[in-house]
């Protein structure tokens, strides 16, 4: 074993030997907040990652957790379910923007993706047009680690080491320049950007191309609010040529931006739509793909008997996970969390705007209760600024992620005005004191 090892694990997006040096552990979390093994409480301004959208330990969640290990700890779902299955399905779908009929249940966002993007191309397979096999997908898209995701990502480096990924993708660029910096929400301008679309479909022939995929609010890849009008055109082209429009919504999904999901938001619905995260309150891995009835329905044209996707996980819709999601969507609908970030999301962009005096802020983004605090980078030392930022900030109780030179920001949805206060002024402070 490396002597500078303290264990056997070998952590996802990790610097191992930094991680090792000066492991952060946590032991327990509440409400708004973590404690480490320290005992060091930091307020948790990530929602773990993103995912922890009614807070943490909620006791409705764990319950029906801890009741679902006891009665039914596992049933395979080929060929067979259970009835939390269906009433996860149903619920889902009801919350889903009218014509999202059906739910595909995987294990995880990436894991979303890949069925999305196989249930896409299997789609046009079915309907007889087997040349419809392209996928677009956007600059700065983040869409899971499976080979699917990872192809139809736009960040560059994370593909660096793994070799040939899909064939037959494209990007779209990301609709973003400099003159939409500091936007409040969605940028009043770059509706134009989603005329890309169509300068791909020609150059790729819009009869080989099976769906589009990106992100409604680009997440990982440091929160890009789509601008107004853009999503609604991509929508237009896409059906002109028909072309499935897949919002991947794993970040957006559940309340992140005051609606159950950015398609509502934004008054655009896509023909298929990926979830994960929120979907649990992040208390069991669980991902969906929501998926229009006229898709499915070209999938039930064939023989009775014959299974129309060959496709599935050991694990989709597992019992403790369907357990976690139906006491998550009870969650929301008995906290108002919907209504609650819309109320507080005003807040949250304004406190968030206000750092813009910031000598070291290159740019800062923010919606609903999503934001990135873009930094100058540092010469010769990328993301060191936001890195060192970040670290400051958890010695004074604030955990942030740092990602590139952004810090960003999505707290769990229940958050108080006060906690944004504190988020903000905890951050400036920060700033202040980082060169
Ligand atoms: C938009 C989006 N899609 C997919 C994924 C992948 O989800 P998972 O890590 O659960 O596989 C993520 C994870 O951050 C994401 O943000």
């Amino acid at each position: 074993m490396n002597p500078m090892s303290t264990s056997a694990l070998w952590a996802p997006f990790t610097p191992m030997r930094q991680f090792n040096r000066q492991p952060m552990l946590f032991e327990s979390a509440e409400g708004m907040h973590y404690t480490t093994t320290e005992g060091h409480r930091v307020l948790d301004a990530m929602a773990g990652l993103w995912c922890v959208n009614a807070g943490h330990g909620q006791a409705r969640i764990v319950e029906a957790i801890r009741e679902a290990a006891g009665r039914l700890d596992f049933v395979s779902s080929f060929k067979m379910s259970h009835p939390a299955a269906l009433s996860m399905a149903d619920q889902l779908a009801a919350i889903a923007p009218a014509g999202l009929d059906k739910v595909f249940f995987t294990n995880s966002g990436s894991e979303a993706v890949d069925t999305a993007l196989k249930i896409a191309r299997a789609y046009h397979q079915a309907r007889g047009d087997s040349r419809r096999t392209k996928l677009i997908g956007r600059a700065k898209g983040y869409h899971g680690m499976g080979f699917g995701g990872l192809s139809v990502s736009g960040i560059g480096r994370q593909k660096r080491d793994f070799g040939p990924l899909l064939g037959d993708v494209a990007h779209l660029p990301l609709p973003y320049d400099a003159g939409l910096r500091f936007s409040n929400g969605q940028p009043q301008q770059g509706a134009h950007y989603a005329d890309a679309l169509l300068q791909l479909l020609e150059v790729h022939d819009p009869a080989t191309v099976a769906a589009v995929i990106v992100e409604p609010v680009t997440g990982s890849g440091g929160v890009y609010a789509p601008p107004v009008g853009y999503l609604q055109r991509l929508r237009e082209i896409c059906d002109r040529h028909g072309v499935l429009l897949i919002f991947d919504e794993v970040i957006t999904g559940f309340g992140r931006l005051g609606h159950s999901f950015a398609a509502q938001a934004f008054g655009v619905t896509p023909d298929l739509m990926t979830l994960a995260k929120g979907l649990t309150n992040g208390a069991v891995p669980m991902g969906a793909v929501l998926v229009s009835g006229s898709v499915y329905d070209a999938f039930m044209a064939g023989p009775e008997q014959a299974i129309e996707l060959m496709h599935g996980y050991t694990y989709s819709a597992h019992p403790l996970a369907c357990a976690a999601g139906l006491a998550t969507l009870a969650v929301h609908e008995e906290l108002g969390i919907n209504a609650h970030v819309r109320q507080v999301a005003p807040v949250w962009q304004s406190a968030a705007l206000a750092l813009r005096e910031q000598t070291s802020v290159q740019d800062i983004r923010a919606i609903g209760l999503l934001c990135a605090v873009e930094l100058k980078s540092r010469e010769n030392a990328p993301g060191a600024r936001a890195a060192e930022v970040a670290q400051r900030c958890f010695d004074a109780g604030l955990l942030v992620r740092a990602s590139g030179e952004n810090i960003v920001l999505s707290p769990p949805l229940i958050i108080s005005e006060e906690q944004i206060a504190l988020i903000f002024d905890t951050l400036q402070r920060v700033l202040d004191q980082v060169a």
